[in-house]
Parts: C-alpha cells; structure tokens; sequence
C-alpha cells in the first residue's frame, strides 16, 4: 500500500487526476472503476478541467461505477448515474454508452455487472470512498471478502451519513447494489481517497487494522497495488 499524504481535499483531486491522467495516457482505451460522494468531486473537477485545456480526452475510456440505490432510476436526482453524468461524464468527451453504472431499478442479476466487467477486460483502475464506518463500495461491515456484485443493506450510520443529499432521512433507499469486495478487489490497481476527519479511524485501520470484514477496507492491505491518498484529518490517527 503506497500512502500518498496531501493537505486538502483540493489537493487530494490533483493528485488523483493526475493519476488516472497517466492511466488514460498509457492506454487510452483503459477501463475505469468509478466512485461517487463527496471525496472524488475535486478530482473530477480536475478532469475536466485538463479535459477542457486539452491534456486528457476520454473518447476511447470505459467506466464502471461501484454502486446504485436500489429503486432510483438514473434520471432520479439522487441517483449515482444522475450524479456521475452532472458531475463528469456530460463535461467531458466520454462516449456514454461506455459509462456503466448498476441498474437500481432492473436488480433481478446484480452478478450479470461482473460478467461485464470481466468482459470488457478488468477494471485498470477503481477509485474508491471509504465510508466512516470503513466501508468501500457499499459492502457494510459484515460483508464477505468473497462477496461480487449483489443488492446490499446499508446500515443506519450509512442512511444518516447520506441523508444530507435527501430532503428527509426517510427518502434515502434502505438497499443498493454494489459492487463485491471480490469485484473491487480484481481491479487491477485501486486508488483509494480518504479526506476530513470523519474518515481518521478508517484510515487507521485501513493501513495498520487487523484484516477482518469487521472493517470491508481492511481487505485493501492484500491488494498487490493500492495507493490512498489522505489529507492531515483523515491521517491524524495513523501511527
Ligand atoms: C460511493 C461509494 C461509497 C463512498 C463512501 C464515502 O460510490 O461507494 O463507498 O465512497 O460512502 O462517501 P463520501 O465521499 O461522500 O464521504
């Protein structure tokens, strides 16, 4: 695990996009695993912004995002596919027929988003949250290690951090699908963003914790290339 420590949010969106920079650069037909919340909007705020003054074209990029609530369609504005498009994907020049984010509403054969994955080669490069609660994707504490893409309680703690993109608590979706621990876990490379304090004890045992499912991100430490990028709050409990 390579640990990258930055100041800020802000700083953490640079970092990050020059990475998956050099991955469309290396290969511009690369697949991309993609992560909605708060964390990752800096870093697509610098996509676009290298997207427009011309240092990255997306036209040949595939992207499959970690998760959907389960019951919103994509035009629901609390949808990930409605905040992947208004975040990303309608600012750059993505064809969005390569854009691939579960289906909350057609949830009959959740696994069938492996088979598309393994299909289009593998995931180069997933970028990954990580919930206070150490979660990733949206594989809650409990989750299997060997767990691939399937409809997915979240937890009480998960509802009330998420609400605040609800108008009441009681609109956010119990369920969503989301990719395994094992689907995240065959990428060939993770890139993970940890920022604000919030996040401090997950990222304490996401780098020095006992690898158990009582902490879904524990599993990273067994991943062969994992960087994390944190700023000084979410680093202020590392040893
Ligand atoms: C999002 C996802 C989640 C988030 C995590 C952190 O697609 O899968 O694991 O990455 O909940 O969310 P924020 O960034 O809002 O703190």
């Amino acid at each position: 695990m390579k640990i990258i420590k930055v100041k800020n949010n802000e700083e953490a969106g640079v970092v990050a996009a020059q990475i998956i920079e050099q991955k469309i650069q290396t290969n511009p037909q690369c697949v991309l695993g993609l992560a909605t919340g708060s964390t990752p909007i800096s870093t697509y705020q610098h996509l676009i912004k290298d997207y427009q003054n011309q240092k990255v074209s997306f036209k040949d990029v595939i992207t499959y995002n970690l998760d959907e609530y389960q019951g919103l369609l994509g035009t629901h504005p609390e949808s990930y596919r409605y905040f992947m498009n208004g975040k990303l994907f309608n600012h750059i020049d993505i064809k969005i027929e390569n854009t691939h984010v579960p289906s909350g509403t057609d949830t009959k054969n959740p696994a069938v988003y492996d088979e598309l994955i393994q299909q289009a080669g593998g995931i180069d490069l997933q970028l990954l949250g990580i919930g206070v609660n150490g979660h990733i994707g949206f594989n809650e504490p409990g989750t299997s290690f060997d767990s691939l893409t399937s409809v997915v309680d979240l937890t009480p703690s998960t509802i009330q951090m998420n609400a605040r993109f609800f108008a009441s608590v009681d609109l956010v979706p119990t369920k969503a699908v989301s990719m395994g621990l094992k689907t995240i876990m065959q990428s060939k490379q993770i890139l993970l963003l940890a920022t604000g304090a919030n996040k401090a004890e997950a990222v304490a045992h996401l780098v020095n914790g006992e690898v158990s499912p009582a902490w879904p991100c524990t599993i990273l430490q067994t991943h062969p290339d994992v960087i994390v990028i944190i700023d000084q709050e979410a680093g202020s409990m590392l040893k």
